[in-house]
């Protein structure tokens, strides 16, 4: 990899914060910001709209390649439509883990991912951004919470966006979809060794926030 461009790889489950820490870090660091899971996201999207069976691990690979996507506005475009919510419904939520089991899929959103790596810096946040697509990371974080925090945060979330939801039934669904995570053979959910671990289940965003700076600043010797 012939790029030297700094890389903060931030990765851990669901509901961990860890999306809210990685934009706030490249805030602070006027670095890009790519939030993974949104690109598993939107070509799951797609195949639900196509009608494409989730087991057809070549289908779906054909539709992650040719995604015609755009983030502007702080907003996430599919084929021109703003699709920001519909990536974030708990249909998509659970059809995305078993889409993102496929190693076609992603093999296929592999250059995409690579491909924000720009000037001055980039701060990737997923599962497997450390370990697979940016190996050679300045700085790789393992970000989680106990179950029932993340349960907590997620459940607050739904509340504010006007969704109702039982506590039993989002800490059934965290659980289910870490254990699908986690069980895949390609790029699982996994504390693989060169990421430090940040448990924020006692944190506050800006002490996570905080913490995640301090590590990058000693390993840049900024
Ligand atoms: O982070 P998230 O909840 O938006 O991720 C959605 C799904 O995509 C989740 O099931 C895990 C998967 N994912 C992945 O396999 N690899 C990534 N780099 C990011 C997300």
């Amino acid at each position: 990899m012939n790029n030297h461009t700094p890389v903060i790889a931030i990765d851990g489950p669901s509901a961990s914060g860890k999306g809210t820490v990685a934009e706030r870090v490249a805030a602070a660091l006027g670095f890009r910001y790519l939030d993974s899971g949104v690109l598993y996201r939107v070509a799951t999207l797609q195949a639900l709209r196509r009608g494409a069976p989730l087991e057809d691990a070549e289908a779906l690979a054909t539709i992650a390649r040719d995604l015609e996507i755009a983030f502007r506005d702080g907003k996430l475009w599919l084929e021109g439509e703003d699709v920001t919510e519909a990536v974030r419904t708990e249909a998509v939520s659970a059809a995305t883990s078993r889409v993102a089991a496929s190693p076609a899929v992603r093999e296929a959103l592999l250059a995409r991912q690579r491909a924000f790596r720009e000037g001055p810096g980039l701060v990737a946040d997923g599962r497997d951004m450390g370990s697979v697509v940016f190996p050679d990371a300045t700085l790789k974080v393992f970000l989680t919470a106990d179950v029932a925090t993340r349960a907590e945060r997620r459940h607050k979330q739904l509340m504010e966006k006007g969704m109702c939801a039982k506590m039993a039934d989002v800490v059934e669904e965290l659980r289910q979809r870490d254990a699908r995570d986690s069980a895949r053979p390609v790029a699982p959910l996994r504390h693989y060794p060169d990421a430090v671990f940040l448990d924020t289940t006692r944190l506050t965003i800006d002490q996570a926030v905080g913490q995640v700076l301090a590590w990058y600043r000693e390993r840049a010797g900024a």
